[in-house]
C-alpha cells in the first residue's frame, strides 16, 4: 500500500539547500543531503527552473505556519497527547517499513524507498565508525518519528512534523529560519516567554528545555518511555538533530549543561551523515537488514509502543 501524503512543500526542500549558501537555511528543513552531484534522476540537485521560485514560496509558508502556531500551549499539548503512546504497537524495523509507505511526490530527488535513505545515513556512519554500533542505529531510527504524518498517528500537517525546530518558553533567536513569522505567535508579546531565559535558568539543560514540536521530540519519546538502552548521545541526537540554532548557529548555549556539550560532539559528526542521502548509491536492504535487526534486538524491546 502506498500513502500519499498532501502535495508538501518540505520533503522536498530538503534537497535544495547545499549548492547555494546564501539561502541554505531558508530551503533546509529537515537536515540537507550531501553536495553529491547528481540526484537519483542524473540531475544536478535544484534543477527546478520555474517550479524553483515557487517552491520557495512554499518553504516559506510552511514556515509562516510552522513559527505561528508552535506556541508553549502546543507544544504542552502535543507532549501530553502523545505521551500517552496509545496508537500502536511495532517494532523499529516494522516502523521503518512503515516510513517507507510515505511517498513524497512534491520531491524531484527521490525516486527511491524511504527506508533506503535511513539505511544510506546508517551505512556511511558504519562505514567510518565501525566500532560505534550506537550510531549506526541512530542513523536508522532518527527519522522514523516522520509517521507523525500518516493517519494513524494523528495525521498531523507538516508544520508540526519536519522543519527547525527551537525551544518554546524563551525567546525566539534571530538566527532561526524565518524569525519574521514569530510575530504572529502568541508567545511572541508574552514577557513570560519572550526573555533570553523565560521559563528557563542558565546551564539548566536541554533537557529541561521544551523544544517545538516534531519528528524529533516525539522519536525521542519513544525511545526512552520504551526504554531502550542507547546511549545519552544517541537520544541527544535524535532529538536535536533539527535544532539548527544550536548545532549550526551556536544559538541557546545558555541553556546547556556539561552533558549536552558532550553530546552536541555527536550530533556534529552525525550531522554530517544526515546530510548524505537521496544519493546515487544504492543499498541492498535484504543485505544490511539482519545487521540491523541485530543492533534493534540490542537497544529495544521487539515491541515498542507508539
Ligand atoms: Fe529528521
Ligand atoms: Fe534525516
Amino acid at each position: 500500500m502506498t500513502i500519499l501524503i498532501e502535495q508538501s512543500d518540505h520533503f522536498g526542500a530538503e534537497v535544495e539547500a547545499k549548492t547555494e549558501p546564501i539561502n541554505e537555511r531558508e530551503l533546509v528543513l529537515d537536515g540537507g543531503f550531501l553536495i553529491t552531484q547528481t540526484n537519483s534522476f542524473g540531475h544536478m540537485f535544484r534543477a527546478y527552473n520555474d517550479a524553483e521560485s515557487e517552491r520557495h514560496e512554499g518553504v516559506e509558508n510552511f514556515y509562516r505556519k510552522n513559527h505561528t502556531y508552535q506556541s508553549i500551549d502546543f507544544v504542552k499539548k502535543m507532549r501530553e497527547e502523545y505521551a500517552k503512546l496509545n496508537r500502536v504497537e511495532m517494532s523499529i524495523w516494522e516502523c521503518c517499513e512503515l516510513l517507507n509507505e510515505v511517498v513524497d511526490e512534491s520531491d524531484p530527488d527521490l525516486d527511491e524507498p524511504q527506508i533506503e535513505h535511513l539505511l544510506q545515513t546508517a551505512e556511511a556512519i558504519r562505514r567510518d565508525y565501525p566500532d560505534e554500533d550506537w550510531l549506526h542505529l541512530t542513523g536508522l531510527i532518527h527519522d522514523l518519528g516522520k509517521v507523525l504524518n500518516l493517519p494513524s498517528f494523528g495525521g498531523l500537517p507538516q508544520w508540526a512534523v519536519v522543519g527547525d525546530i527551537f525551544p518554546v518558553g524563551c525567546r525566539f533567536d534571530e538566527s532561526i529560519v524565518h524569525h519574521k513569522y514569530f510575530k504572529e505567535n502568541p508567545d511572541y508579546n508574552n514577557p513570560a516567554y519572550n526573555t533570553k531565559y523565560g521559563i528557563y535558568s542558565e546551564r539548566c539543560g536541554l533537557n529541561n528545555v521544551m523544544m517545538s514540536w516534531g519528528h524529533d521530540d516525539y522519536m525521542y519519546l519513544v525511545a526512552k518511555e520504551n526504554d531502550t538502552t542507547l546511549p545519552s548521545a544517541a537520544l541527544f541526537i535524535i532529538r536535536y538533530h533539527s535544532f539548527y540554532a544550536l548545532h549550526k548557529e551556536g544559538a541557546y548555549k545558555h541553556l546547556m549543561n556539561d552533558e549536552d556539550f558532550e553530546n552536541l560532539k555527536w550530533l556534529h559528526i552525525f550531522n554530517k551523515y544526515d546530510l548524505y542521502s537521496k544519493s546515487k548509491i544504492r543499498i541492498d536492504v535484504e543485505r544490511v537488514r539482519p545487521y540491523y535487526l541485530s543492533l534493534i534486538e540490542k537497544y529495544f524491546p521487539a515491541k515498542l509502543k507508539w
